[in-house]
């Protein structure tokens, strides 16, 4: 090389790092954007109608809300509402109006309205961009998405079809992923107990017996850097919604993306949901049949992580988190899971632990232990797109083509929905006529979602959850390393969960049971 090619060259690469650099380019928008909205703000201004919840001004026109929902995440909804204590309000945005609703007692009507205030057309619009498909994939999901018309729906007949796949196919789906977690848990050597982070521990058994039981044997988050992969993705869903420079702005939920959708290509070639749930299945069964490429179908896939995953695993660990590290639910909860357990001999005379799980879900406090949980470290916000002009209750007045958000934490925190001990971590509070808590009024716990947008992975995740509890209490001691149980903390900076993940590690000792130091353990889950 020549030393004026030489030149040219280092001259060139120095230019074009300088120029995509990400903090360059954010300054640069950022710039244009204040400077535009100082503008539109001083020219056009907001007009408000008289029936609109009221308007949240900022001291940046258009942009100060954002500003502020990207500075706080979740929390900057909880700051509005704290300080102007409206059950509803607008927050006047670049592009449009964001209506937040904070009152328990309007989710039910909201979701009563579920064609003119539709989640299904922002889920189908997220997919597209999030999974970055195709345009005519693009177009087949987005035609009638909010199935306002009669006719073809790819959003809604995939919808039906999950829940149909979800009913019929829990009892084998619950099987298999408890046939993996013990599995893996019976792998596990504690003999002198075993020192780990229980958020790591769970994140990986719990995304291994929830994907494995929806893909079957050849499930692709068996490579643990796709798990890595989703988390990345989820972390940087926001930027990718966006859609500006992803690979530049998002790089690591760009990448993590990718490698999903690169799996997902390989499973879907190789015929992986022969193997697997009815679930994927179905799913497969109605993209095809709606003519949506393999490719595309991958890239569905990747997005799909987040409603199988993304929710599950912490919800899994606050659970059991929250049990062993009280005394006396720890001990409650033992008395009430023994008698699942039946314990017999294997063929080589070592016992053989067996735990029937299939009426878990009629012991109250386990469920009411999980419910909690979503409540207590609710996070992220239910989405709606406004479809056409419509008041809600003939009061309050949304504008179409506007976005309208609930944020679950909220809801889930309204004192006078919750009662007085609603800061408090109430493990009974679900339990039917007990006083420790009010009772709260239909669509108030958004843990699952509600109406025809409950979520189909409800009894699924619930079941696998209790039974993981179950196994755990039946079968190990957990003591915290540092030898009083820390408070991790809730981290709500990731926008796309219905609940924090911890925001420290949890460092515990593992040891097996006295008595429960030899032996195999089993689930039945099926009849
Ligand atoms: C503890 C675990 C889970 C939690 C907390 C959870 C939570 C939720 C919530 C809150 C919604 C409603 C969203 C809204 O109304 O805006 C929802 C919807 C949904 N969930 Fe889950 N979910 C969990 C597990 C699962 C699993 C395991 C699957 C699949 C196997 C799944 C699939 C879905 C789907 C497909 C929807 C969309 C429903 C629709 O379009 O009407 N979820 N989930």
């Amino acid at each position: 090389m020549n030393s004026s090619t030489a030149f040219v060259s280092f001259e060139t690469k120095s230019i074009s790092q300088y120029v995509l650099s990400p903090t360059i380019i954010s300054l640069v928008l950022i710039t244009c954007t204040i400077a535009l909205a100082v503008y539109l703000g001083q020219n056009l201004g907001a007009r408000p109608h008289v029936n609109e919840p009221p308007f949240i001004s900022s001291k940046l026109p258009y942009i100060g809300h954002t500003i502020g929902i990207w500075k706080h995440k979740m929390s900057y909804y909880t700051i509005l509402s704290a300080k102007y204590r409206h059950d509803v309000f607008t927050l006047p945005m670049f592009g449009g109006r964001l209506y937040i609703v904070t009152a328990p007692s309007l989710v039910a009507p909201i979701q009563r309205h579920y064609k003119a205030l539709s989640f299904w057309f922002l889920e189908g619009a997220f997919t597209v961009k999030l999974g970055a498909l195709s345009n005519q994939s693009a177009k087949i999901l987005l035609e009638n998405a909010a199935g306002r018309e009669i006719g073809n729906s790819l959003v809604v007949d995939g919808m039906k079809e999950t829940h149909a796949a979800m009913a019929a196919g829990l009892e084998q789906m619950t099987q298999v992923a408890v046939d993996i977690v013990a599995s893996q848990i019976n792998g596990i050597k504690t003999e002198v107990g075993e020192k780990l982070d229980l958020w790591a521990w769970l994140e990986r058994n719990v995304a291994l017996m929830t994907s494995g039981a929806v893909y079957g044997p050849t499930n692709p988050y068996l490579d643990p850097e796709l798990l890595q992969g989703l988390k990345s993705f989820s972390e940087e869903s926001t930027m990718l919604l966006i859609g500006f420079l992803p690979s530049v702005l998002a790089p690591k939920g760009y990448a993590g993306r990718e490698k999903i959708v690169k799996g997902f290509k390989k499973y879907f070639a190789a015929g992986g949901p022969k193997h697997g749930s009815q679930l994927i299945r179905a799913r497969f069964h109605s993209l095809t049949e709606y003519g949506i490429s393999l490719e595309d179908i991958s890239r569905f896939e990747a997005v799909n992580g987040f409603g199988i995953l993304i929710n599950t695993i912490p919800t899994a660990f606050w659970s059991v988190y929250h049990v062993f590290s009280d005394a006396n639910l720890l001990a409650t909860v033992r008395e009430l899971v023994q008698p699942l357990l039946n314990i017999t001999k294997t063929d080589n005379g070592d016992p053989l632990f067996t735990i029937d799980i299939r009426q878990i879900k009629e012991i109250p406090l386990l469920v009411s232990i999980l419910h909690e949980v979503l409540r207590y470290h609710a996070s992220g916000a239910a989405a709606r797109m406004v479809m056409e002009d419509f008041t809600l209750e003939g009061k309050y007045l949304f504008k179409k083509d506007s976005m309208l958000l609930i944020p679950n934490r909220e809801i889930h925190s309204h004192g006078e929905t919750w009662g007085e001990n609603v800061g408090d971590f109430d493990a009974f509070r679900f339990i039917k006529n007990t006083t420790s808590s009010k009772k709260p009024p239909s669509g108030a716990f958004r843990g699952f979602g509600s109406g025809v947008n409950l979520c189909p992975g409800k009894n699924f995740a619930t079941a696998e959850i209790l039974a993981l509890i179950a196994m755990m209490v039946l079968r190990f001691d957990i003591t915290p390393v540092l030898g009083t149980w820390a408070y991790p903390g809730d981290n709500n900076k990731n926008m796309s969960t219905v609940i924090c993940s911890p925001d420290a590690p949890v460092p515990v000792e593992v040891r097996l049971r006295q008595g429960r130091e030899l032996g195999t353990w089993v689930f039945k889950a099926t009849s």
